[in-house]
This record gives C-alpha cells, structure tokens and sequence, in this order.
C-alpha cells in the first residue's frame, strides 16, 4: 500500500530489524516507573508502539501519527489498550499530562526542535521522561547522490528536511539543559547495518529520504529516478555482497523534576 502522502508502510517495514534496534536502545535509556502514562509521537504503523507498551507496563498508551496510512495500518494488530491517532507532532503539546514523551525516528520530520523541545517537555508531569531518537546520517553517500541526481532532474528538488531539521548531538544538550531538565543522556551512535548487497540501499531509502521525490517526479519518472540512483550510488559505495551500510543515530533521554 502506498498512501498518497508518500509512506509506504510495507516498504518501510522491509528494514523492519535494523530499524528496531535504536528503538530497543531507546527504551533502555528509560527509567523504571509505575503504570506510566506514554505517548509515542510518529508511531508509525504501531508496531513498535505495542512494544513500547509491554516494556514499560503503561496505564495508557496513545500512538500519534500525521499519517493516514500509518495510522489505518496501525488500528488492528494493536488491540483496544493502545489508542491511536492522526496528528502533527510538531504542534502536538498537552500540558503536564505524560510520564513519557517517546518519539523514536520521527522528530527528524518537524522543524524548530527547540520549540519542539519545548513543547514536548512542557507536556511532561513531574518526574517525567522524554527519549527522542533521530537519524542522523545526511552526510552518507545514500542521501548526497539523492540530493545531486534530485538537482538534475528537477526544477525545483524538495529539500532534505531531515537534513535541515536534525541539529548536532551537542545541541540537544545544550537545549535540554536550557529547558531544564537536570538529568540527561545524549549519544551519537553508528549501527553496522549488514545488507544482502549494496543495491539493498536503495530499497532502504526508497522507505525513507527517497519519499520526497514520488510526488513530484510522476510514477514514470519516479521509476527512472530509482534506476539512475542505484547506477550512481553503486558507482559510489561499489557494488558489495554484503554491503556494510554504516548509520549514525542520535538518541536522546532526559528527565524533569
Ligand atoms: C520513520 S517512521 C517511525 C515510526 C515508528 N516510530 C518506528 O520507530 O517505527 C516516521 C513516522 O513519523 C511520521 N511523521 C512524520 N512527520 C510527522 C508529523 N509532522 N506529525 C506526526 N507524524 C509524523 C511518519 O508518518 C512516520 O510514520
């Protein structure tokens, strides 16, 4: 299924065991705490959110998504404990309500962190936690030729938001701190992703940073697009059995008095 907001969800789950691993991270990060009540904002299609779910033992769940195809996608496996709905988590702020803002590979999406920062820690109760987990691998070759063949082949090439978006590790703990929160973890990881063979990229990025170019290339084009991506790229990384694609991630935790 391929929404017309360019998620597609099967494409996405591809990945589905490389993916999990930070969110597995993520949820180490987080302290131990009674009946929690848990947000997880850009759940996706809710799978993870159910795991998030059983790790923490939360008295209520509720999985934010701007995606309609996410969030139908998201509706059945989940069962009736975990509710689910379509919003911006950019915008998305409940004063004082949660003992966990979870956001695990999502934020990257929205601008303005800080305010986004803000917002999520204003809807922290006290004592609660934020963990936050963010790609951060707009320098690897994967995006670069992206954005090159982008410039060629458009007029007006869709920027990398999550490019502009995502700020240094050191920044998120400058603003932790200036919001704050007197605990706090911030880490830059690198996960060795081994894949069959170095065109498997492709079908990685064609999940994610790829997405920005559907609409605007047209199916015909988009196809075309994927064909000359995959030439440069292997041209690039060389064309390896397996491939070791090497991704940096930044995972964040803090906790409020
Ligand atoms: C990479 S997926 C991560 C899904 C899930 N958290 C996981 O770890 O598998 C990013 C999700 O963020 C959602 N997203 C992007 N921008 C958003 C926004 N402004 N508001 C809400 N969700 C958004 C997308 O629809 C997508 O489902």
């Amino acid at each position: 299924m391929t929404s017309l907001d360019g998620w597609d969800p099967a494409q996405y789950n591809r990945f589905a065991a490389e993916r999990e691993q930070p969110f597995w991270d993520l949820t180490q990060l987080l302290q131990p705490v009674e009946r929690p009540k848990v947000v997880d904002l850009g759940c996706g299609d809710g799978r993870l959110t159910a795991s998030l779910n059983d790790v923490v033992g939360s008295a209520s769940m509720l999985g934010v998504d701007s995606s309609p195809a996410m969030i139908a996608a998201a509706t059945s496996p989940a069962g009736d404990q975990i509710r689910f709905e379509v919003g911006d988590i950019g915008a998305w702020e409940h004063a004082e309500s949660y003992d966990i803002v979870f956001a695990n590979a999502s934020m990257q999406w929205v601008p303005d962190h800080p305010g986004v920062l803000a917002r999520w820690s204003r809807s922290l109760r006290r004592g609660g936690q934020l963990a936050v987990q963010v790609p951060a691998n707009a320098d690897h070759p994967s995006h670069l030729v992206a954005a090159e063949l982008a410039q060629e082949l458009l007029d007006e090439p869709p920027p990398d938001v999550v490019a502009q978006n995502v700020l240094a590790p050191e920044r998120y703990a400058e603003l932790l701190d200036e919001l704050g929160f007197e605990e706090q973890h911030v880490r830059i990881q690198v996960y060795a992703h081994h894949l069959a063979s170095t065109a498997d990229v492709v079908e990685w990025v064609k999940g994610t940073t790829l997405t920005r170019f559907k609409g605007p290339l047209g199916t015909a084009e988009w196809q075309r697009f994927i064909d000359l991506y995959r030439e440069r790229l292997l041209a690039v990384l060389g064309d390896r059995s397996p491939y070791l694609y090497p991704f940096k991630r930044i995972l964040l935790w803090a906790r409020r008095n």
